[in-house]
Parts: C-alpha cells; sequence; structure tokens
C-alpha cells in the first residue's frame, strides 16, 4: 500500500508574511479532515522555510525545499545543503525539476549527487523526471524516462531507492493548464514502475511513490489519482491559494484504490 502523497511546490512565490498567512490557512483547513491517509507536504521557498516550519509545527502537514546541494558545508556561495534544509525542519528536498534542468543546468549526473546526499543525510528526495514536447512528439518520452530514472538513481542501493518518491512532470503540462489526460499519467508512470522492477526488485518498484504533476486542479486531481500507478501530485499554480489546493488534497483522499 503506497500512502498518496500531495506536494506543493511554492516555486519562487511568497515572501515570509505571505507564506505564513498561506500555511496557516491550509493548517486550519487540514485539521477539518479527519486522519485522511494521506500525506501533505509544503515546498515554500527557503527564505521561508522556518517560519512555515514553525506554522505548521503541530499539525501532520510536512515541510520540503526545493532543491539542495550535495556538500554538508563549503566555499559553495549561493548554495544550501542538505544539512542546513534538515536544520530548517524539512523531511523532503525536491530534486531535479524540470525548471532546474532547463535554466539552470541541472543534469542526472547532478540529480543523482543531489539525491545521494539527501538520502544519506535522512530527507526524502522527490525526484523529478520528464520529457519536453518535442521529445514527446519524436516518441522519445520513455528513452528520456529511462535516462532520467537510471542517471538519477546511479549506485542507489534498492534499500535507499525504496525511501524516494518520484515525480513524473511532463515539461509541456508544467504551467501551462495543458495537463496530461489520466491515460498519458498512467501510462508513464507504468512504465517508470516497469522500470524499477527492472533496476531494483518488485517490493522496492511497489514502494516507491510516484507523483503526477503538471497543471494538477482540483477539477482533474480525482481522474488522475484514481490511475492505478499515480500515487499522488506535485502542485505548482494551485498550490498557492489555501481554497484549491485544500480541495486538491479533499479529492486526493476521496480516492479509494
Ligand atoms: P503547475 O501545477 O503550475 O503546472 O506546476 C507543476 C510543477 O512544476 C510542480 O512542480
Amino acid at each position: 500500500m503506497r500512502k498518496t502523497i500531495i506536494a506543493g511546490n511554492w516555486k519562487m512565490y511568497k515572501t515570509i508574511v505571505e507564506a505564513i498567512e498561506l500555511s496557516n490557512g491550509l493548517k486550519r483547513e487540514f485539521y477539518k479532515l479527519d486522519n485522511q491517509g494521506i500525506e501533505v507536504v509544503l515546498c515554500p521557498p527557503f527564505t521561508a522555510l522556518s517560519e512555515v516550519n514553525e506554522v505548521i509545527t503541530e499539525s501532520e502537514i510536512k515541510l520540503g525545499a526545493q532543491d539542495c546541494y550535495w556538500k554538508d558545508e563549503g566555499a559553495f556561495t549561493g548554495e544550501v545543503s542538505c544539512k542546513m534544509i534538515k536544520d530548517a525542519g524539512c523531511q523532503f528536498v525536491i530534486i531535479g525539476h524540470s525548471e532546474r534542468r532547463q535554466f539552470f543546468a541541472e543534469t542526472n549526473d547532478t540529480v543523482n549527487k543531489k539525491v545521494k546526499a539527501a538520502l544519506a543525510s535522512g530527507l526524502t528526495p522527490i525526484m523529478c523526471v520528464g520529457e519536453m514536447l518535442a521529445e514527446r512528439e519524436a516518441g522519445k518520452t520513455f528513452q528520456v524516462l529511462e535516462g532520467h530514472v537510471r542517471g538519477g538513481l546511479r549506485d542507489v542501493s534498492a534499500e535507499d531507492a525504496a525511501k524516494i518518491v518520484i515525480a513524473y512532470e511532463p515539461v509541456w503540462a508544467i504551467g501551462t493548464g495543458k495537463t496530461a489526460t489520466p491515460d498519458q499519467a498512467q501510462e508513464a508512470h507504468k512504465y517508470i514502475r516497469d522500470l524499477l522492477v527492472k533496476m531494483y526488485n518488485k517490493d522496492v518498484a511497489g514502494s516507491i511513490r510516484i507523483q503526477y504533476g503538471g497543471s494538477v486542479k482540483p477539477e482533474n486531481t480525482i481522474d488522475l489519482m484514481k490511475q492505478p500507478d499515480v500515487d499522488g501530485a506535485l502542485v505548482g499554480g494551485a498550490s498557492l491559494q489555501v481554497e484549491s489546493f485544500s480541495v486538491i488534497v479533499k479529492k486526493a483522499s476521496e480516492v479509494v484504490k
């Protein structure tokens, strides 16, 4: 049984005051849901991690960062280590988001270093994979996914791999309002799960949660979450308001598989 995991990636949005307001609002909403068997993670920008952590400490909501560096400390101006992220109260860290791959030269190799560093420090990596539109149109979706998954998990043991979360985020669906259809999402998730069986074994592949990300909204949540290999969502735009994010969480918690 895989516990559904809904994470909000706030990207480069929310000042500290705004982040406190949003997390307070979400906390109030989630108190109303009795133990819904769902994991909820907020990933604010680095500057607001500590404050959001304070807001959510006495709730079931968990905290994640949006990136990390693979060294513990040192002369690496501008970088933030897993140790620092844990210190700020995080249990999760998003790694290899397509925006980092596109705009900040993230590669499978740097993703792999970050995944290993996160695991070594006890953080759960949310490792993002996904094809661009041109790659899908050229029939290369599976090839790209294989590269991202194998590259990101190179030399990661079965025991460690079982702890990670993978987010399948087709780049063409991010921030575009163009969601993958439930069938397209299931096809990609199934491909990833089968690949994990080949790389590890059935038990490991069966315990890794695979989230879908890309224009997840209250209206499409149920159909996506109903897919057998879709174990949650990584939500961008719709995670920035109390109303839309809490409806997504409620709807996801209603889906019984
Ligand atoms: P949107 O939900 O805004 O499409 O963003 C998805 C995403 O990139 C989450 O990491």
